[in-house]
């Protein structure tokens, strides 16, 4: 699916919000639980680092702090927002969703309030959903957020999958704006890659059972390598894709953010787009893979230091399970 912004509204984003626990994991601790070391996490995916919640942490308290952040800086209270889109793959539970959860905590009476599965790409298909809403009429403020809580479906025994991934969210605020904002999205979805990287258990194929946990098939399984691949591709595709489709070239981008997955998949998007390094968003190194707070936690970071601008051409490209892939172009409009 591609498309530049049709006739319509105008949206934007007016809020950025994101939240990781305390409790930092090195790879040096790494080491002491699976057969890894620091040079090999760090020479293989640039990560040093990543945040683990705490055992009484669950997916909505990660996001809780992270919207109250987006609402704050956009100068709006829950009650304005007529709907949450929560991306994820480890919400609190299997329903309700964590959307209807966070919907009636933080009072958001209005809102339409759901969770949305794309993997890693979840934030950026939930952009684009809420986008789409408020573009057509439906909606005319949005809370889009991604986290993940991925610690919980990790295989600590597992150093091919255990080290690359951390635990984080992030929540914008979305409002109708008179220039810039979304200039269009390009997603997509290949499930014949889908085996490449799955949790087996604890869907309705495969029900949780004491057979699946000794299995270890409720916890995360990945190829490395053929996820490697597909996504080396997929981030330059993409990008170049919603480009040509909105009519901007890759030199006129200010900033670009990157599912933050590994250093070497980051690097070769960047070599390959011809994108100098000083535009890019880079926090893998502290966080690992986020999942769906990928995204959005880098983009909260851009602007902690300063890097975003109106005016300024954003581009940003995700991609994860399903096997999925997404990017939005925006002009940057603060209000
Ligand atoms: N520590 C030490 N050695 C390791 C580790 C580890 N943590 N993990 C694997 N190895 C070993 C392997 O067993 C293998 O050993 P062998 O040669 O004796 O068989 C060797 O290192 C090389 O393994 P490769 O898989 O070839 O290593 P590679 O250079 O491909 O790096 C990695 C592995 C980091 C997983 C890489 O393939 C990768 O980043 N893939 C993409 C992963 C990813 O981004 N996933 C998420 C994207 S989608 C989403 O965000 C959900």
């Amino acid at each position: 699916m591609i498309g530049t912004a049709p006739e319509g509204f105008r949206a934007a984003i007016t809020g950025i919000g994101s939240y990781v626990p305390d409790r930092i994991l090195t790879n040096d601790e790494l080491s002491k639980m699976v057969d890894t070391s620091d040079e090999w996490i760090i020479e293989r995916t640039g990560i040093r680092e990543r945040r683990i919640a705490a055992p009484e942490q669950a997916l909505s308290d990660l996001c809780r702090p992270a919207i109250e952040q987006a609402l704050v800086q956009a100068g709006r209270e829950a009650a304005e927002i007529d709907l949450l889109i929560v991306a994820t793959v480890t919400p609190d539970m299997a329903f309700p969703s964590t959307g209807a959860i966070l919907a009636d905590d933080l009072g958001m009476p209005d809102a339409a309030a759901y969770d949305l599965s794309a993997g890693c790409t979840g934030f950026m298909y939930a952009l684009a959903q809420a986008y789409g809403m408020m573009a057509g009429g439906l909606a005319e403020r949005a809370l889009v957020v991604g986290g993940d809580v991925l610690s919980r479906i990790l295989d600590w025994t597992d150093r091919a999958t255990c080290v690359l991934f951390g635990d984080g969210a992030g929540a914008v605020v979305l409002e109708r704006v008179e220039n810039g904002g979304f200039l269009g999205f390009e997603l997509g979805a290949d499930g014949s890659g889908g085996p490449q990287l799955y949790q087996p258990a604890g869907g309705s194929r495969l029900p949780a059972s004491a057979e699946t946990v000794a299995e270890r098939k409720h916890f995360a399984h990945m190829n490395g390598r053929e996820v490697f691949k597909f996504a080396t591709r997929v981030l330059v595709s993409s990008a170049e894709a919603i480009l040509e489709k909105a009519g901007h070239r890759i030199d006129e981008v200010d900033v670009y953010i990157p599912h933050q997955a590994n250093v070497r998949i980051i690097d070769h998007a960047v070599q390959k787009l011809g994108i100098p390094v000083d535009r890019v968003v880079v926090n893998v190194d502290r966080y690992g893979n986020t999942s769906s707070g990928s995204i959005p936690l880098a983009l909260a970071e851009a602007q902690a230091e300063g890097r975003l601008h109106d005016g300024d051409l954003v581009l940003m490209t995700g991609m994860g399970a399903g096997l999925t892939w997404g990017s939005a172009l925006m002009e940057w409009s603060s209000k």
